[in-house]
């Protein structure tokens, strides 16, 4: 853990990348939280199934070497990175735009040294607002990850339909990750393994006072910010049906173990 975390727990606040419009998305905690959750190795995020992004763009069935990819929501520049890992080949030079309501995490990965090497770019905007299709529509692959479980059910297949109109038709790509499950199960789950976490466990013995104080008023806030949101797929059949009735096939299904999640591949129908 970098003491700069510590000082971003402490003193996010002051700091010209925290943008959270607390009181509008109630996102604040979430997004100081998921770096240092990251950094923690609770927060899990490309990383887990970089060969399956691998295999899309390799087999894209246009000779892109240049890939366009979007990026849809983004907890911050640790998760950015990692996607970062997972795509670099010297084969490949995509240009990955990274798009969010928030801007705290676009602001942290703009600010982020790591990018430097990337070719990137930020843009702020609601998925659910017209703002959104001021992006380019001719991606060759969309990336959602855990991000249709931020809508309740009714707007899911809204989300969908609005992330199938920024992908190439034909030869475009849309990966989805979504964890399946009751969401209470998943989330109740997932703080069980934070208290197991020796690497957690031993940061926040070592830390002062202060910074462990900031991480335990903000993780009852995170919890309460997911737990809000509107929620995982059941099972896998209702995820598959809400991409069906958004136009899109499935090419490419595999489950993620041990962590109750699945990457699905698809093509615009
Ligand atoms: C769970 S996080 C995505 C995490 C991502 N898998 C990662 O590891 O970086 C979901 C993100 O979606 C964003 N978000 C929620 N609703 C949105 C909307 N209507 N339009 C755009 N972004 C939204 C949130 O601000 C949050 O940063």
């Amino acid at each position: 853990m970098t003491g700069s975390l510590s000082d971003w727990l402490i003193g996010y606040r002051a700091r010209s990348e925290f943008r959270c419009r607390s009181k509008q998305h109630g996102c604040e905690a979430y997004h100081v939280m998921a770096p240092v959750l990251y950094t923690l190795g609770l927060f899990k995020s490309y990383e887990s199934y970089a060969p399956f992004i691998r295999n899309v763009l390799q087999h894209l069935p246009i000779n892109a070497s240049n890939p366009c990819i979007l990026v849809a929501g983004v907890a911050s520049e640790k998760s950015a990175s990692a996607l970062c890992d997972a795509i670099s080949s010297p084969h490949l030079a995509p240009e990955i735009h990274f798009f969010d309501r928030c801007s705290t995490p676009l602001c942290r990965i703009d600010n982020a040294r790591r990018f430097q090497r990337c070719r990137f770019k930020t843009h702020v905007l609601d998925i659910l607002n017209s703002s959104y299709t001021t992006l380019n529509a001719h991606h060759e692959v969309v990336i959602a990850d855990s991000f249709l479980r931020q809508f309740p059910s009714g707007t899911k297949r809204t989300v969908l339909k609005a992330l199938a109109t920024r992908v190439r038709p034909v030869t475009g790509r849309i990966v989805i990750r979504e964890h399946v499950g009751a969401t209470e199960e998943l989330l109740a789950d997932l703080w069980n393994r934070l208290a197991a976490l020796e690497p957690a466990q031993t940061w926040l013995g070592s830390v002062d006072e202060r910074t462990a104080a900031a991480f335990l008023d903000l993780l009852p806030r995170v919890q309460e910010y997911m737990k809000e949101a509107g929620g995982s797929y059941a099972d896998t059949d209702t995820l598959i049906a809400d991409l069906n009735s958004a136009g899109l096939r499935v090419e490419d299904m595999v489950r993620c173990a041990p962590d109750y999640g699945i990457v699905v591949s698809c093509v615009l129908d």
